[in-house]
């Protein structure tokens, strides 16, 4: 079979979010559609000036079709609460829209890191909703969402929490430039065997520093 193309040629020439939405849920840009129950497009208010970008939908949002309503969007919610972020004032996505997994034991399905080719199928997703949102701020939670937007040479463990620039020449969209910023995935703070209260503050602070990019709100 030919490889497929990406994300590109599935982009509806109306770019309001409700169109992207719409149209990605037809989206065969990659393997990926095939074994996943359907695509979990970004969600929020069209207006909402702070956009969180995760890695791909786990287990739950698979099933119910929303990004973060699993344990990392719980993680998340409180985290965007003890940081003081409305979580209507945020539109929440993935740099890859389909559920990536293996099955244990032939039942229970495991998460699974997309591949680099399946991010970048699916990237034109996730810049249309950039494009489309203009978001004041823009927070990339963990290193598949950093090095989406930011490139493969991006270190999150050296730059977490900093404001960071898109590379030059990259083309988007964007007027003026938002906050961008990176830090850990809410499912990395879950994770966190060494000291998880001190993983859960850090990941806060670096909400409350996104939050001070707002020039509006
Ligand atoms: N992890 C993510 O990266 N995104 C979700 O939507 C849920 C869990
Ligand atoms: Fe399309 Fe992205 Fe799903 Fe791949 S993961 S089929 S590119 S929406």
């Amino acid at each position: 079979m030919a490889t497929p193309a990406g994300a590109e040629r599935y982009l509806p020439e109306d770019r309001s979010l409700d169109s992207l939405a719409a149209a990605a849920s037809g989206c065969h840009g990659c393997a990926l559609y095939k074994n996943a129950s359907q695509t979990v497009f970004g969600h929020g208010h069209p207006d909402a000036p702070i956009m969180l970008v995760g890695e791909q939908p786990g287990d739950r949002e698979d099933v119910e079709g929303l990004p973060f309503v699993g344990p990392a969007g719980r993680l998340l919610a409180r985290a965007l609460d003890d940081a003081g972020i409305d979580p209507d004032l945020t539109y929440q996505t993935n740099a890859v829209k389909h559920f990536k997994f293996t099955r244990k034991n032939g039942k229970r399905r495991i998460h699974q890191k997309p591949s680099r080719t399946e991010v970048v199928a699916c990237r034109p997703w996730l810049i249309a909703e950039m494009e489309t949102l203009q978001p004041q701020v823009v927070v990339l939670l963990g290193a598949t969402a950093a090095q989406a937007l930011l490139g493969t040479s991006f270190r999150l463990t050296a730059h977490r929490g900093e404001p960071v620039h898109l590379p030059d020449g990259d083309g988007l969209r964007l007027d003026p430039e938002p906050l961008l910023t990176a830090t850990v995935h809410p499912s990395a703070v879950l994770r966190d065997r060494t000291d998880r209260e001190k993983a859960y503050q850090l990941f806060v602070e670096d909400l409350r520093t996104a939050r001070s990019g707002l020039t509006t709100v």
